[in-house]
């Protein structure tokens, strides 16, 4: 006796189809997998026997073979365990297999029958609807990431019992699935909350305005920590397609808060600096987003940024440059989105004081060296504005008045990005900052005053033919948030003034 049901498993972000077989013969007690099941997937046998007999039902003593078709490719993970408990229930005739072809069934079991939580509905769903599948039945806790998908029956499962009544009434038919409201990230505070600091408030808003990487220098205590923190706070909105990326991202990780269905605002992710190499851009056997991924379109705070791993922060570069990172396996290589916006914070030497007024700075020109260079010239060249953050005096903070609110701030970076979508569409760059080769000088092209200036910059501060790029991106988003069509001198000369600060 045989039986086939339908599932999937998720690579890279992508989903693929997988059909599990159920063979019970006569013969030995014996409960085999193949089809390249990893560890994981091989301890199901025992949470799908027991999960069985604690259920009420009967699990056969005979000889039980389970495939895992395409057989070629690794499988990971729990998921499997609802499809294959189903089928040894339908092998032995305690389930009729009428309704199996339209539904696709995930879940991980656990040993009293009840059914738990899985990663990567997403992307699942997303494939189920291409395949033409037109029923998922899950654990009640990824229903609502799964509904996000038009056109598709969620049912839910507690228990075993509950999957296999679900299964045995017909399909109804699709709802359309309802689409959240987007949100602003929730923040530390608002950026009212900050003093002064016009110079920094004012490069927080270019990198949220085009998308631009950005490092804050200045001793501790001068409020950079509390700088990046708000950076979310002035992003736009995300769309809908954004918000689609996000959420397959979270949903691979296992980062999505259960039971939620659409991510509704920008990732904002702080790793410590004591991340790994594989937390943070991703890895493992069967490759998972890390925190570079969990970042897309959103925000990548690095704080201390010389006190990570320099191996680590080389790692960086590559997804830096094209926005998504490649984890190559022998079999297939997975591809993680990670498009954000790096903002960093670092002391300008070891002890901090370096350049302040009322402190001395005992640091050796070789220590000083040796901090800065935990930070490479590669690595600086990707971030399109320095600034420096010197320390407000305690006094100038309690009489000052309160900054502007980040609710101002942003209506102007919503501005700007409309500005950017309207010129480069909606296939092109998203923003300012994605801008490559040619497009570059096609988009951002100074008037001759400003091409004079750049050049003359250029020279003189030896810049790299990346970073004299980076200067005509972040003049534009400049020009962008003047409402000027043409990049002039005035924009090229700002942008300069956050290249040269180091
Ligand atoms: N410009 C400022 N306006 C208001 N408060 C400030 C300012 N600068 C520093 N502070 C206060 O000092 C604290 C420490 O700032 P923090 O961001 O941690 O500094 P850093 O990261 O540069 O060491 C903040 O939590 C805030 O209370
Ligand atoms: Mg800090």
């Amino acid at each position: 006796m045989l039986s086939r049901l339908r599932s999937a498993a998720v690579f890279g972000v992508e989903a693929y189809p997988v059909q599990i077989e159920v063979d019970v013969s006569f013969g030995l007690p014996s409960f085999t997998m193949v089809g390249l099941p990893d560890t994981t997937v091989r301890e199901s046998r025992d949470r799908v026997r027991l999960a069985i007999r604690n259920s009420g039902y009967e699990f056969p003593p005979h000889r039980i073979t389970v495939n895992l078709a395409p057989a070629d490719v690794r499988k990971a993970g729990s998921s499997f365990d609802l499809p294959i408990a189903l089928g040894v229930l339908a092998t032995t005739g305690q389930l009729a297999p009428t309704t199996f072809n339209d539904t696709l069934v995930l879940g991980e079991l656990s040993l009293d029958g009840g059914i738990n939580a899985i990663r990567g509905v997403l992307p699942i769903a997303v494939a189920a609807r291409r395949l033409g599948v037109s029923r998922l039945l899950l654990p009640p806790q990824n229903a609502a990431e799964a509904s996000v998908v038009d056109g598709l029956v969620v049912c839910v499962a507690r228990s075993l019992g509950d999957a296999m009544e679900a299964l045995r009434s017909p399909t109804t038919s699709a709802r359309r699935s309802s689409r959240p409201e987007m949100m602003t990230t929730p923040c530390d505070g608002d950026l009212a909350d900050v003093r002064g600091q016009l110079l920094a408030r004012r490069a927080l808003e270019i990198a949220a305005a085009g998308g631009h990487n950005l490092l804050l220098i200045g001793p501790p205590g001068a409020g950079k920590t509390m700088l990046a923190r708000r950076l979310p706070g002035i992003l736009p909105p995300l769309t809908f397609d954004e918000a689609l990326e996000c959420t397959a991202i979270h949903s691979v990780a296992g980062t999505l808060p259960s039971g939620s269905g659409l991510l509704t605002w920008r990732p904002f992710r702080a790793p410590h600096h004591t991340i790994s190499n594989v937390a943070l851009v991703g890895g493992g056997a069967i490759p998972r987003p890390g925190e570079i991924s969990l970042a897309h379109n959103g925000v990548l705070f690095l704080d201390e940024m010389p006190e990570f791993d320099r191996r680590v922060l080389e790692v960086m570069r590559q997804p830096l440059e094209e926005g998504r990172v490649t984890i190559a396996r022998a079999a297939r290589a997975a591809v993680f989105p990670a498009r954000f916006v790096l903002t960093a914070a670092m002391n300008p030497c070891p002890c901090g004081f370096r350049g302040e007024e009322h402190r001395v700075c005992r640091c050796t020109p070789g220590d000083i060296a040796r901090y800065n260079g935990r930070v490479s010239g590669p690595l600086r060249d990707r971030i399109d504005l320095i600034v420096e953050v010197p320390a407000v005096p305690i006094s100038a903070i309690a009489d000052a008045e309160p900054g502007e609110a980040s609710a101002v701030v942003r209506a102007r970076v919503v501005a700007a990005r409309d500005v950017q979508h309207a010129r480069y569409g909606s296939d092109g760059p998203r923003m300012n900052a994605d801008l490559r080769g040619i497009a570059v000088k096609t988009n951002c092209e100074p008037d001759r005053r400003g091409r004079a200036l750049l050049l003359s910059a250029a020279k003189q501060f030896r810049l790299s033919a990346r970073g004299y790029d980076r200067v005509l991106k972040v003049a534009r988003t400049i020009a962008d948030l003047a409402s000027c069509e043409r990049v002039e001198r005035e924009h090229v000369a700002e942008a300069l003034q956050y290249r040269l600060a180091e």
